[in-house]
């Protein structure tokens, strides 16, 4: 039987080539997306699985669809997990499943396998993936299965393999780096009462070490996607390229929380996301100028639903589905450009501009304006104030008058 395996290059799944082998008699296929985790982990991974005794090896380019598929939609909900999360590994999963199960289809798989540990929110995001995609599917996760509970077990076994491994035995931390993001987890983060040291960091320069001049960069959008920056149109991976570099070398885009996994613990987690920083700061200045008030409203209490749908790997689900159909509608507007500037960690707009701008300066003025007659706004007051005035007088208020 064939199974293929979702494999990074790292050592939990290049130990779990061999010991599905051992332990299905198996044939191993091993498939990478590459979803922007940059060359030093893509370079000679096709022959590491090979040497590791997978039986092919594969390394597919899914940025675009990345981006466009699963970035762009959370970017246009504004969803944030637990208010800081930008999603940036919980958005990745659905294209690796996705991927992973056309490899097994045209294969003729009978077996799927994720080097995801019991753990983790991965493993669920992994599998509900497998299971709506490719039902047919027999999902198996050696890390619920084997013996090998630490990073000495994992590398002892890989030396009695007999297979290349480049970790170290030293505790390290858990990272998973992207286009849209890296995070860092384990090690000494394990312990919320202490800092991040500083080699925790590996994206974004210390805010502190930031240049001293700050970098003002536009964005263009178009019905809540980014289209375009730096005065030019870009293709969606080119775009955020640009702006996690400007966002890196300004300290832009780090966020250390603790949050709740849908396994039910908490854990916690440092995250660099310099590029999807500017981005959803400059798409809510958008929003703010484009948007109706009650739609806006809505937006950002759905956009926790969709946060926690993605978050606990309901990717390929009704709910997500019909929850972009909204967010596709309430956006259709928001179209325009912003200057946000970047300084010392901190991105901020500072300009916004729209031709679907609901601003009106004639509305908002202190000076006598048209479409507003301030004699509307007596009976206005009067009726909003009612209910509460009469609940006032019949039960009383808890100030001292
Ligand atoms: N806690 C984050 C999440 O659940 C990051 C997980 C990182 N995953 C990993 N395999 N290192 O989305
Ligand atoms: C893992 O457990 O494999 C990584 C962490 C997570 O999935 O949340």
């Amino acid at each position: 039987d064939k199974l293929v395996l979702a494999y990074s290059g790292g050592l939990d799944t290049s130990i779990a080539i061999p010991w599905l082998r051992e332990h299905y008699g198996v044939e191993v296929h091993a498939i990478c997306g590459d979803v922007g985790q940059g060359e030093e982990e893509l370079v000679g991974l096709e022959e590491k699985a090979l040497a590791s005794g997978a039986a092919s090896a594969r390394v597919v380019d899914l940025r675009e669809r990345f981006v466009t598929h699963c970035v762009w939609p959370a970017l246009r909900a504004l969803a944030t997990y637990e208010g800081r999360y930008l999603l940036g590994t919980s958005l990745a999963r659905p294209v690796l499943a996705e991927a992973q199960v056309a490899f097994a289809k045209e294969l003729g798989a009978r077996y799927v396998s994720h080097g995801c540990t019991g753990k983790g929110n991965d493993q669920v995001r992994f599998e509900l993936g497998f299971m709506t995609l490719g039902p047919e599917l027999e999902i198996i996760a050696p890390w619920r299965e084997w013996e090998i509970e630490s990073r000495e077990d994992a590398i002892d076994y890989a030396e009695k393999a007999g297979i290349p491994i480049t970790a170290s035995r030293t505790k390290i931390y858990s990272r998973d780096r992207n286009l849209w993001h890296i995070s860092h987890e384990g090690g000494s983060l394990e312990d919320p009462g202490t800092a991040p040291p500083d080699d925790v960091w590996t994206w974004t320069v210390d805010p502190r070490q930031a240049p001293d001049a700050p970098q003002r960069v536009m964005i263009d959008f178009e019905a809540g996607v980014p289209v375009g920056a730096f005065g030019g149109q870009l293709g969606p991976v080119a775009l955020i390229e640009r702006l996690n570099a400007v966002g890196a070398a300004h300290g832009v885009g780090r966020v250390d929380i603790v949050e709740n996994r849908l396994v039910g613990m908490k854990s916690r987690g440092v995250y660099e996301t310099p590029g999807g920083t500017i981005l959803y700061e400059a798409l809510r200045s958008l929003r703010a100028l484009t948007m109706e008030r009650d739609l806006s409203r809505t937006c950002e209490r759905l956009a926790l639903e969709y946060a926690d749908v993605v978050y606990t790997g309901r990717w390929f689900h009704p709910l997500r589905e019909s929850l972009d159909a909204f967010f596709t509608a309430a956006n259709r507007d928001v179209s325009g450009s912003v200057t946000v500037e970047l300084y010392k960690g901190r991105a901020t707009t500072v300009a916004c501009t729209s031709t679907k701008s609901l601003y009106s300066e004639d509305l908002a003025t202190f000076g006598v304006g048209t479409g507003y007659d301030r004699v509307d706004s007596k009976g206005f007051v009067r009726l909003y104030g009612l209910p509460g005035q009469v609940a006032a007088r019949v039960h009383g208020t808890d100030s001292e008058l």
